[in-house]
């Protein structure tokens, strides 16, 4: 039987996540508590029903997730909202939305009178398998991904799937992105579980609490470990490299997930290329990708906006990029790769394979 908890070993405090709740029972846990609420807009709307017990009750600001609004400009906003609540430093943000919401909320609560304590709800499929245990926060600037964050471990996290059902298609592939990620890192490889479950179920399978469980836990193996990213945590950047530069290339069109599983696609085009991997393994990941994860776009990048767009990467350094590399299902490794030449042929190659399968 599967506890109803996984407790998070944090430096900055231990925090439970609470798995297999519901929205009403969320609602109520929470409103008894000295607090203030940042929601997503659309998750106010969808569910301010079952949501009342907590919203009618607190200072609540509505947020709109854009990547747009998870700037410096997004994170005053929370500020200012927590300066006319009159709350004090002690109260805590309750934060209700996927990684956006998560990512300005907590970057704000951070910065609040040097440090509130938040809790997280969250509400998309991303959110609840991935970013809500991790304690990254991070802002975009300039239009670069990212660029500004802190570790803040939230106080609690509840889980409640039942979120899930008013998601769009596209954001329930997102998540499904981060999921496949985290199936192929982990040294006990969920990622034929997680296909066969998807083929049974397709993405919203009546699995998915397994599956959002089953990453949770992969994840928590590697950030307990590392928390703050100074060798293991590395591995969970696998298919950011060049999923990030889709991202930010479209435009944000591509949803991060998705970015994701096309970028870990990518990467092991190159693994594959410089004999790290078995073509065999990467061709079953690419059939689900391939399957899974359409993009539309109407003009792709070219191979050297690709590789332009890399060496902006935190992972980037003295002109080469440490990448997260497959070696065999749930063995993955950081390699140096040299941004040159080569890497651009790389790129190519993997778009060449792939034209046929990109809409
Ligand atoms: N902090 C981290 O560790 C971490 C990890 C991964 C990703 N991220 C960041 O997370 C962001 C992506 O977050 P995301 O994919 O969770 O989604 P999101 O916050 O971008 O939201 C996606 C869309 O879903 C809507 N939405 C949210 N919940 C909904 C619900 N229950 N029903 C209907 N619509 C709903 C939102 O309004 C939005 O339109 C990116 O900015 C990425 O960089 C952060
Ligand atoms: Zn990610």
């Amino acid at each position: 039987m599967n506890a109803p908890t996984l407790t998070i070993r944090s430096g900055q405090g231990d925090y439970p996540v609470h798995l297999g709740t519901t929205i009403d029972a969320v609602a109520i846990a929470l409103s008894a508590i000295d607090a203030a609420v940042v929601i997503d807009a659309r998750v106010h709307a969808l569910h301010s029903t079952a949501l009342a017990p907590l919203l009618d009750r607190l200072p609540v600001l509505e947020f709109e997730a854009t990547e747009d609004s998870k700037t410096l400009t997004g994170a005053e906003r929370v500020a200012t909202f927590l300066l006319g609540t009159g709350k004090t430093k002690r109260t805590t943000l309750i934060v209700i939305g996927g990684g956006i919401i998560q990512d300005v909320s907590s970057f704000a609560a951070h910065c609040w009178h040097r440090g509130m304590p938040w809790t997280f709800v969250p509400t998309t499929l991303l959110a609840m398998a991935d970013s809500s245990i991790g304690a990254k926060t991070a802002i975009n600037l300039c239009g670069h991904k990212n660029q500004l964050g802190f570790f803040q471990s939230p106080t609690k996290v509840y889980i409640a799937t039942d979120f899930t059902r008013t998601l769009d298609d596209g954001d329930i592939a997102s998540g499904w992105g981060e999921i496949l990620k985290l199936s192929l890192t982990h040294p006990d490889p969920f990622f034929r579980e997680a296909v066969a479950a998807v083929s049974r179920g397709g993405f919203r399978t009546p699995e998915l609490p397994a599956m959002i469980r089953a990453s949770l836990t992969a994840k928590q193996r590697v950030i307990e470990i590392d928390e703050y990213e100074s060798d293991l945590r590395r591995i969970l950047n696998y298919g950011h490299t060049f999923g990030h530069a889709l991202e930010g290339l479209s435009h944000f069109a591509v949803p991060h997930g998705i970015a994701v599983a096309w970028g870990l696609d990518c990467a092991n085009t190159i693994a594959e290329r410089r004999g790290f991997l078995a073509p065999a393994i990467a061709r079953e990941i690419r059939a689900f990708v391939a399957a899974h994860f359409p993009i539309n776009l109407p003009v792709w990048p070219t191979a050297d906006e690709f590789v332009t767009a890399a060496r902006r990467d935190k992972k980037a350094a003295g002109g080469a990029i440490s990448m997260a590399l497959l070696h065999a299902l749930g063995d993955i490794r950081i390699v140096p790769i040299q941004i040159d030449a080569q890497l651009i042929a790389d790129i190519q190659a993997h778009l060449d394979a792939t034209a046929g399968l990109r809409s």
